[in-house]
């Protein structure tokens, strides 16, 4: 199935923010799918933004450091700007016990943040119920730095096989680049696969075994049964995206 980014301009009506900058745009997935991108500014948070966006701050978040209660606000704001596009609002996302986001009723979605930035998209479910869990099992996104020099190393031991390695290797296109794209996929389908498969799995459970030469996708295919819609061998496309010379995002759709 195509997935095609288009952006178009939004009309918010939510009050920008000096905290962060939003850029939205509509995915085509069979049917129309917002994606929600900020860049935000950690000089400028502050803990009553969570109150002035009505956005809950669970006391697990409310515990930690500052980047991390900045990253969950701006995660939180991009799926919140996403249910709006949907038309749904006010509503919030909240957060289970193991950390994975509640949607409401009849919607899905996933979220990503790291340094300054964040993402998220929501797919709404139909009536009829055929885009529950099986028709939509799950969509993930993920958003990375590029990784530095110094640590690629250690994550390609750790996260690549002797195959993925050799997709580096065969490659013109820069090493830490390619790594990051690869990892981003890893953790975008985790998150997609995750309310499904419903336990912790490890990074050899996928295999990248094409990346596009124009970087626009890779595909993953499955080494290890993960569920009955998840089967050894099924293979899936990762959309993926350059962000400002810095940073990747994927995006992984689970169709049943
Ligand atoms: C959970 C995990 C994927 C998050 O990725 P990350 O790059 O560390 O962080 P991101 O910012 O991209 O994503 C964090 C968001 O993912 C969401 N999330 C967390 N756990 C999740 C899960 N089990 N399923 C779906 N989404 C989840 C949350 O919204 C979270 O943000 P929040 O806490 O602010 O709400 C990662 O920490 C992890 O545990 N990875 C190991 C498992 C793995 O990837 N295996 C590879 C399989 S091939």
């Amino acid at each position: 199935m195509t997935c095609e980014a288009v952006s178009i301009p939004v009309h918010s009506t939510l009050e920008p923010l000096p905290f962060l900058q939003e850029n939205c745009s509509w995915l085509w997935h069979g049917r129309a799918v917002p994606l929600v991108h900020c860049s935000f500014d950690i000089s400028r948070y502050r803990d009553t933004l969570f109150d002035e966006l009505q956005i809950p701050l669970p006391a697990s978040i409310r515990q930690s450091v500052l980047r991390r209660r900045a990253e969950y606000l701006a995660g939180r704001y991009c799926a919140l700007r996403a249910l709006d596009l949907l038309c749904l609002q006010p509503v919030s996302v909240g957060r289970d016990k193991l950390g994975i986001p509640t949607w409401p009723q009849g919607f899905t979605g996933s979220i990503s943040h790291c340094r300054g930035q964040a993402v998220a998209l929501v797919v709404q479910q139909d009536h009829a119920g055929r885009a529950g869990k099986a028709h939509w099992p799950g969509l993930g996104i993920d958003i990375e730095e590029i990784v530095p020099a110094e640590t690629a190393a250690n994550i390609e031991c750790r996260l690549l096989d002797n195959a993925e390695r050799e997709l580096l290797d065969e490659s013109s296109v820069s090493r830490q680049l390619l790594l990051t794209l690869m990892f981003s996929a890893k953790e975008s389908f985790f998150k997609a696969a995750y309310p499904v498969v419903g336990r912790y799995f490890d990074f050899d459970a996928v295999s990248v075994i094409h990346i596009e030469p124009r970087l626009s996708s890779l595909r993953l295919r499955i080494n290890q049964p993960l569920h009955s819609s998840l089967p050894t061998g099924r293979e899936l496309d990762v959309n993926c995206q350059l962000l400002a010379t810095q940073y990747v995002m994927t995006r992984v759709f689970i169709h049943s």
